[in-house]
């Protein structure tokens, strides 16, 4: 059957419908306006066509489709496929995007269209489709979280000798490496990827052949389909199958724990690029303007991942919200799961491209990081080279406490408090500020494994770069 663009919006067409034969009168449009989920499920229909193309395979291997039958289904869906992906869905009206799928296929291929849907229901249907979707949802988040990780290291091999200070409390505490700073970002994006690798392993559980609860009429070879749609393994329990949407919840929650991950690494990059620190210096690809004030640089990329990480949690909140109290098995409530999971991942896609491109092109402002290190921040040396003399660390911490007040009050640096007022808290403390050294000497002092040292920050970039390398497709 050819198809003309006139066919898409023919009554006929229009009115397919999935069922209804038990109805005396169609559906008002009240219910249509609340249950019609195509404007959210359209962008599935590659997912449906493939899973239904892989149940037709299922069906002649049962003896349920002859060969020729199969064959006219494959082609009908492959065209459908074709029509599609050439924007057929557009101002289509039917109830979903199994309905759309079929009424297409009806045109395609006319009546043995009818055949398709024997043995199935669109509640193991929609499941299948769903995971079909996250396989590819995971592995392009991957991708982008991957390229920025990889982005955080080569910005971490270019800063290893720019110190600035370290902050906990946001209070300037120890002088560190920016390319140490860069990696505290980097490390959690290698958890992303386990998790991301963990949830799509529990993705791979085809609920295909579940039919609408209780398993399926036909008896369908559900390996075959397994082997042929690239799942790992089958659902064990048709009723759990059909209602199960563990798998978008983990799913939400690797894409929240992503963004507040982009939101951590931005918070800090707002702060730093703002006039008072003024650390980094964002490009000007990456910057937007204020209406107003001429003057301004802002670093909208980061303040939106930052709101983002709250809308994401929300998501994660909201599909937890609609899974618990529902019985077993399909309800409808669970529609709803689409439009948190399509617009989270949206959302995580579009972030990690902007603050990755943000990241790039950004320059670090050595000298001003450098400006911001204070004799104070050598505080912990003092009271580690008082240990080495053999005082307690507690008694050092308070004698040092006891120099940095004078330094404080006397308005100088930590080794400019006059000699006697020095001797008069410890006798050793003359000798070790003599030889405290340099910011450089303290930060090559933190030699712990995971620690800010040259040795340490090199051997985690070495670690780091292989784990953010995406493998070639296969
Ligand atoms: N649009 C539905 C969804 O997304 C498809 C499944 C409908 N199943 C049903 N029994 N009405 O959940």
């Amino acid at each position: 059957m050819t198809h003309g663009s006139s066919e898409e919006s023919s009554p006929a067409s229009a009115a397919h419908q999935l069922w209804g034969g038990r109805f005396a009168k169609p559906p008002s449009a009240a219910l249509k306006a609340l249950n019609n989920s195509l404007a959210v499920d359209l962008r599935l229909w590659p997912q449906d066509i493939r899973g239904s193309q892989a149940w037709v395979s299922a069906l002649r291997a049962a003896g349920v489709l002859s060969d020729e039958e199969h064959h006219e289904l494959c082609g009908g869906l492959d065209r459908v496929g074709e029509r599609l992906a050439g924007g057929a869905g557009a101002g289509a009206t039917d109830e979903d995007v199994h309905t759309l799928v079929e009424r297409l296929l009806y045109e395609e291929v006319g009546e043995v269209a009818g055949k398709l849907h024997t043995g199935r229901s669109r509640n193991d249907q929609v499941a299948t489709d769903l995971r079909l979707w996250c396989f590819e949802a995971i592995d392009a988040l991957d991708d982008h979280v991957a390229a920025l990780g990889a982005v955080l290291v080569s910005k971490a091999r270019a800063g290893v000798d720019m110190l600035l200070p370290g902050y906990t409390h946001s209070q300037r505490a120890q002088p560190v490496r920016w390319a140490f700073v860069l990696l505290a970002h980097a490390w959690p994006l290698v958890r992303d990827r386990e998790r991301l690798a963990e949830v799509r392993r529990r993705v791979a559980e085809l609920p295909l052949g579940s039919g609408a609860l209780a398993g399926s009429g036909i008896d369908i070879d559900r390996e075959l389909l397994r082997k042929s749609l690239g799942f790992r393994t089958i659902s064990g329990n048709a009723l759990d199958a059909t209602g199960d949407r563990d798998f978008v919840v983990e799913v939400l929650f690797a894409v929240a724990m992503i963004s507040v991950h982009l939101s951590r690494l931005s918070g800090e990059l707002v702060m730093y690029n703002s006039s008072e620190y003024g650390f980094i210096r964002l490009s000007d690809d990456f910057s937007t303007g204020s209406s107003l004030l001429p003057q301004k640089r802002n670093p909208d990329v980061f303040e939106l991942a930052r709101a983002k990480a709250a809308r994401s949690a929300a998501q994660l909140a909201g599909m937890l919200g609609i899974l618990h109290g529902l019985p077993a098995g399909y309800s409808k409530d669970l529609q709803e799961d689409k439009p948190l999971l399509f617009e989270a991942v949206d959302a995580a896609t579009v972030t990690l491209s902007a603050v990755c491109g943000a990241v790039e092109s950004m320059e670090p402002v050595p000298e001003r990081m450098q400006a911001a290190l204070s004799e104070t921040l050598l505080a912990t040396d003092v009271a580690d080279a008082l240990v080495k003399r053999g005082i307690p660390f507690r008694e050092a911490h308070g004698l040092v406490g006891r120099l940095v007040r004078a330094a404080e009050e006397t308005g100088v640096a930590l080794r400019s408090v006059p000699g006697p007022e020095v001797a008069a808290i410890h006798e050793s403390l003359p000798d070790i500020l003599a030889g405290l050294g340099s910011f450089e000497d303290s930060v090559e002092r933190r030699v712990s494994a995971g620690g800010t040292s040259r040795a340490s920050v090199v051997a985690q970039i070495e670690g780091l770069a292989p784990r953010f390398t995406v493998p070639p497709a296969a």
